[in-house]
């Protein structure tokens, strides 16, 4: 009887322990982004929320907030650099202006397809490109497939010369208003979010962007002619507060960045699928999709990758690293 008693007590305290380190242990990650709940980025999140979880037992639980709800991608940057927020997605046009080497993905025509491109993410290059941040207070965790960014406006673009005085809305990003100029158009530097009612009142006459733009973003309704030019890949990216990812134990951050890495692997069939299931979409929507010469296009922006990668080392190093993966 008096065995029973100690064996209960020694049990008991030793749930106590168990449940208050694990309480100690649970770390909240708040994850911030602009895409919607049903975007593929946000579904490649969930999972990998999930798996967080289940690889650090249960001590990290990440809290996503999609649809700009904490604020827009900028804001987000900055809210998890002054420790609101611990998580963003942003994307590599939005990060040049903080780390210079993300200015590699938003130069046309860099990459020859999509299994270089992943060679590069997945590879050396790519994970020097994630930790080129950690000055600035925070690092890249993974990147997210986002296809291939188009120009769409409300008339055809079949060649640079359509583009030719066009209002074109970019992201604030010197690579991207440099290829813009270089094609002949006008750059405005928008947030995504104010993107439909710019296109629909006539602040900006053009974009540019993935196919989901149009149908899960609703563009298309506004702009009926995407032209399938392909000029960029700029990959979506998960990144993390230096502070946060510190603190981390050894084994919550292997945890971390392995479900990151697999939800980088999911988000490459979500994409797979996205692309065919948004393009039946769209047409559904009345949008013409254009088939377009990419010579003239690639051709236009020579001098400007030029001009870029003259005046910094470092891109041109990163440009050179990326043509000798095969
Ligand atoms: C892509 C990307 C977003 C980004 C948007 C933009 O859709 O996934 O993160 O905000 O482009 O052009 O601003």
């Amino acid at each position: 009887m008096k065995l029973n008693k100690t064996i209960l007590i020694l049990g008991s305290s030793l749930l106590l322990t168990m449940a208050s380190s694990n309480i100690f242990a649970t770390t909240i990650l708040k994850l911030s982004h602009n895409q919607t709940r049903n975007h593929p980025v946000n579904k490649a999140m969930m999972y990998m929320a999930k798996a967080a979880k289940a690889y650090s037992n249960g001590d990290l639980i990440i809290r996503i907030y999609p649809d700009s709800q904490l604020g827009t991608q900028r804001e987000s940057l900055e809210l998890l650099q002054n420790g609101a927020i611990a998580m963003a997605k942003s994307n590599a046009a939005e990060l040049e202006a903080f780390a210079p080497a993300y200015g590699v993905f938003n130069l046309p025509y860099i990459f020859k397809d999509r299994a270089q491109y992943y060679r590069v993410m997945q590879g050396e290059i790519g994970e020097s490109i994630l930790q080129s941040s950690k000055d600035k207070g925070f690092i890249g965790l993974t990147f997210y497939d986002a296809g291939a960014r188009s120009f769409y406006a409300k008339k055809p673009i079949r060649t640079p010369n359509d583009l030719k005085g066009l209002k074109v809305r970019v992201q604030l990003s010197q690579t991207a208003i440099a290829m813009v100029e270089a094609l002949g158009g006008h750059p405005t530097p928008l947030a995504y979010g104010e993107l439909y009612t710019a296109l629909q009142q006539g602040v900006v006459d053009a974009a540019e962007n993935n196919i989901t733009a149009l149908t899960i973003n609703r563009h298309g309704e506004v702009a009926k002619f995407y032209s399938l030019d392909e000029h960029t890949m700029v990959p979506d990216v998960l990144v993390i507060s230096t502070k946060v990812w510190n603190n981390l134990s050894k084994s919550n951050q292997v945890a971390l960045k392995r479900a990151c890495d697999e939800s980088m692997l999911k988000m490459k069939e979500l994409w797979t699928e996205t692309e065919n299931t948004e393009r039946l979409k769209a047409i559904k929507m009345g949008v013409t999709f254009i088939k377009v010469d990419k010579a003239p296009f690639v051709k236009a922006v020579q001098p400007m990758i030029k001009k870029l990668t003259e005046k910094n080392p470092l891109l041109s190093k990163l440009v050179e690293d990326i043509n000798q993966v095969r």
